[in-house]
């Protein structure tokens, strides 16, 4: 059912510092920042030949990532995210294999201005998983 990995997603303290290290010292492709008020995030996206890196960094009061950037002041690694063809079918599939989506399980617009949905860390190893419809 999941395609190809679209994104690692990485919360970072510092936007700039993380941004500069990936174009500069690792020799990246990085794009401006954007800030996603629905999202109370600003996103940078690393782009490698096979796939992403978006860089994460709390916007507003209200952030999702706020508890994340407390308890991993260094930041650290935060979702994967995998494409899917049809993010609907993907979602009745795993409710029906009993694994959870978080929040309404209603597909949200995510960062590329497509349809995303959360999966629960605790059904996938540990890690939280993004599924985007391509
Ligand atoms: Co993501």
């Amino acid at each position: 059912m999941i395609g190809k990995l679209n994104h690692v997603a990485i919360v970072v303290p510092d936007l700039d510092a993380a941004t500069l290290s990936y174009k500069e010292t690792l020799g990246a492709k990085v794009t401006p920042p954007a800030d996603l008020p629905e999202h109370g995030v600003t996103t940078v996206f690393i782009e490698l030949p096979n796939t992403k890196i978006e860089l994460l960094h709390p916007l507003g009061t209200n952030s999702p990532i706020a508890k994340f950037l407390e308890k991993h002041p260094d930041g650290g690694m935060h979702h994967l995210c995998y494409e899917v063809e049809d993010i609907v079918a993907a979602r009745d599939k795993l409710l029906a294999e009993g694994a959870r989506v978080l929040g309404d399980g209603e597909p949200k617009i995510g960062a590329h201005g497509k349809p995303v949905l959360f999966l629960h860390p605790k059904d996938f190893c540990g890690t939280l998983v993004e599924l985007e419809q391509t």
